[in-house]
């Protein structure tokens, strides 16, 4: 759908043009997976699917939610603050606002069209678009002046605490401060942050969709969450850290006996190793050594699969094909796992050969076909110019 399809649909339901149109990407997460909310490094980008805002004030005091993608539409009356109903998909901008108002700032009502490209539930951070968009068009269309890191900061609080998901503040983050062509290395403890160019010559990164839905996937993350938590707790015994990600493999090699769980081992285990691979990473490439990079993506996911168990058949399908193709130097979920959506590596003028050898070989493991796709790395959250929708 184009801006024009849009700004129509906008006008049949509020019966005016939209004043501004907001864009907000979604992620992918090149490495550093589960890393977030143990305190670590992790290097996402921001991609060019995403979701819009088209959006107008009104005077009637209403807030008024409408959606191409999803048929529930909301109006809500100007409150000082809101919460969740049900599991609707305005739970998130709704979020948001929320979020806004209880700092104290002043809005008035709102006439709102959401439309999104990206596949809901698939592991590219659709609520996080949607949540760190919402924010931005409030900041601008009120002069609150937000900035990204404090919009990622938002959004993670509408996670835990109005969504009731314990994520952490990565896909936020990239969201809002995603840079075009770039990787983002981001110290989610300190959120110190650094663009890496993300260049990869002769390659192109591939999304694949395995289009698994991501069943139990928030009670699940929530359960590696705690059991991250109850591994730190037993190494705090005897290492003074703050998170996982504080502590080295050879200190964990030296410590690891005072988990005395094999879940919990495993959990610390992927996340320290994880980390570590982060760091490697980055060097790998600022040396423009893509080899390394692609290495440490199917290590990244082996650690996912056997250690953090948040793969699953589907994911581990498309890994396992990758590993086969000769022009695929590395792959792995992306994303919070458990379903979703894998990233790979692959030669530029082979990505149509890619992409039907691994249409025909997911159909006949799983039953159904993967999407796959190629991604560019794209800038943040931003408003769109009016001159270039204009007519
Ligand atoms: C989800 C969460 C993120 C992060 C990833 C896993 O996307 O929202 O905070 O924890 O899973 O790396």
């Amino acid at each position: 759908m184009n801006t024009d399809a849009m700004i129509k649909e906008f006008s049949s339901q509020f019966g005016k043009t939209p004043d501004h149109i907001f864009f907000c990407p979604g992620r992918v997460n090149l490495i550093g997976e589960h890393i977030d909310y143990n305190g670590g490094k992790v290097m996402p980008c921001a991609i060019s699917l995403g979701t819009w805002l088209l959006v107008s004030k009104n005077n009637n005091k209403l807030l008024r939610f409408s959606s191409l993608n999803f048929p529930e539409k909301a109006d809500f009356h100007l409150q000082d603050s809101y919460s969740k109903t049900g599991k609707d998909w305005f739970n998130y901008p709704l979020g948001m606002i929320n979020e806004i108002v209880q700092e104290g700032d002043h809005i008035s009502g709102l006439d709102m069209l959401f439309y999104g490209n990206l596949p809901i539930g698939a592991g590219l951070s659709s609520s996080a678009s949607i949540e760190v968009l919402t924010g931005f068009a409030l900041s601008k269309l009120f002069g609150l002046n937000i900035p990204g890191k404090e919009l990622a900061l938002m959004g993670k609080k509408v996670e835990n605490k109005f969504i009731g998901v314990n994520s952490g503040i990565m896909d936020q983050f990239a969201v809002a401060m995603g840079n075009k062509n770039n990787a983002i290395l981001l110290d989610c403890d300190t959120l110190d942050y650094e663009y890496i160019p993300f260049e990869i010559g002769d390659y192109i990164l591939a999304i694949i969709n395995s289009n698994k839905q991501r069943t139990l996937a928030d009670s699940k993350y929530n359960e590696r969450f705690t059991e991250c938590g109850n591994a730190l707790k037993a190494l705090k015994k005897e290492i003074d850290v703050t998170h996982l990600c504080d502590i080295d493999l050879k200190t964990f090699e030296d410590h690891r006996h005072l988990i005395n769980d094999l879940v919990l081992d495993k959990r610390a285990l992927h996340v320290i190793s994880e980390n570590f691979r982060v760091g490697e990473a980055k060097d790998a490439l600022k040396a423009n050594d893509l080899a390394t990079f692609g290495k440490l993506m199917f290590a990244s996911h082996q650690s996912l699969k056997d250690w953090y168990e948040v793969s699953g058949k589907e994911l581990d399908t498309i890994v396992e094909f990758c590993k086969t193709y000769e022009d695929c130097i590395g792959a792995r979920m992306t994303g919070a796992g458990f379903g979703g959506c894998a990233i790979a590596l692959v030669k530029k003028n082979k990505f149509e050969d890619f992409s039907s050898k691994i249409n025909a070989y997911y159909e006949e493991k799983i039953g159904y076909k993967p999407d796959v796709f190629a991604s560019e790395i794209g800038d943040g959250v931003g408003e769109l110019k009016k001159e270039l929708y204009d007519q």
